[in-house]
C-alpha cells in the first residue's frame, strides 16, 4: 500500500471507559469489518513481562521482548462479540483483563520500543484486510493516519467509572469506587502525557461524547458516517 492511498478502516481513539470496545466491536460486525483490540497488545505484552519476572525498569528487556512478540487476535465464535487473544499460543485472553496487568500496562507503553514494534505489528494487520475496525489509543494519530474514517470517543470522568463499576459487577466482582476512581485517573493520566503516542484528537476526526448516548446511538452515529463517506 502506498502511504498517500487511503486505508478502509475505521481507527478509533479515546480514554478508558469511554466505549471504544464494545462500540468498536458492533460497529465491525454491521460492516463485516474485522476488529482489532490495539490494548488487548499492551496487554499481553505487559502479562509476559510478569511471567518472565523482568523488572519494569528493566526496558532494553521489554523493548527486546516486543521485538519477537507472538501475539495472535482471533475472533471467538463461542461468545459473540469477544476476540480472543494469544500469547505464545496460549489464550491469555481472561489473563490480560486481570487488575495487576491494568495497573502495569502503563510501564510498557510508554517506552518508545515497544510502541514502535507493536505499531509495526498493528499496521502489518491493518494492510492485510480490507476492512478493518482498530481501536485504542493513537490509531487515529500515528497508527492509522490515512484511515478513512477517524472518531475520537469520550464521556465525563463520572460515567467512565461508572461503566467500570457495573463492567466489574457483571463479572461478579465488587470493586470500590475510590479503587476504580484511581486507577481510571492514574491511566488518564499516562495516556494524556506520554511523550510516545499520547492520547489526543486527530486532525479531521469526528468526537462523539458517549456520556449521554446509549450503544446503539453510538454504532448508528459511527456506521450513518462510514455510508456518508464511501
Ligand atoms: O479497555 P481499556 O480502556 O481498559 O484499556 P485497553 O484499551 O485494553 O488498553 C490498555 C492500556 O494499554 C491503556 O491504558 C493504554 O495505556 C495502553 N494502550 C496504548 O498505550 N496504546 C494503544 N493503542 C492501546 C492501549
Amino acid at each position: 500500500m502506498k502511504f498517500t492511498e487511503q486505508l478502509n478502516a475505521v481507527a478509533i481513539d479515546g480514554p478508558a471507559g469511554s466505549g471504544k470496545s464494545t462500540i468498536s466491536k458492533l460497529v465491525a460486525e454491521k460492516l463485516g469489518f474485522t476488529y482489532i483490540d490495539t490494548g488487548a497488545m499492551y496487554r499481553a505484552l505487559t502479562l509476559k513481562v510478569m511471567e518472565e519476572k523482568i523488572d519494569f525498569s528493566n526496558e532494553e528487556k521489554i523493548i527486546n521482548l516486543s521485538k519477537n512478540i507472538d501475539i495472535k487476535l482471533l475472533p471467538a465464535r463461542d461468545g459473540i462479540n469477544t476476540i480472543k487473544v494469544l500469547l505464545d499460543g496460549k489464550d491469555v485472553s481472561e489473563k490480560i483483563r486481570a487488575a495487576d496487568v491494568t495497573r502495569n500496562v502503563k510501564y510498557t507503553a510508554k517506552l518508545k520500543g515497544v510502541r514502535e514494534n507493536l505499531v509495526a505489528l498493528q499496521r502489518l494487520m491493518a494492510e492485510k484486510l480490507s476492512g478493518v475496525v482498530m481501536e485504542g489509543r493513537d490509531i487515529t494519530t500515528v497508527v492509522l493516519p490515512t484511515a478513512k474514517y477517524k472518531i475520537y470517543l469520550d464521556a465525563s470522568f463520572e460515567e467512565r467509572v461508572k461503566r467500570r463499576l457495573l463492567e466489574f459487577e457483571k463479572k461478579g466482582e465488587i470493586l470500590p469506587v475510590e479503587e476504580l476512581e484511581k486507577d481510571l485517573e492514574e491511566r488518564d493520566n499516562s495516556d494524556f502525557t506520554r511523550d510516545v503516542g499520547p492520547l489526543k484528537k486527530a486532525e479531521g476526526a469526528i468526537v462523539i461524547d458517549t456520556t449521554n448516548l446509549s450503544i446503539s446511538d453510538v454504532v448508528t452515529r459511527i456506521t450513518d458516517y462510514v455510508k456518508k463517506k464511501l
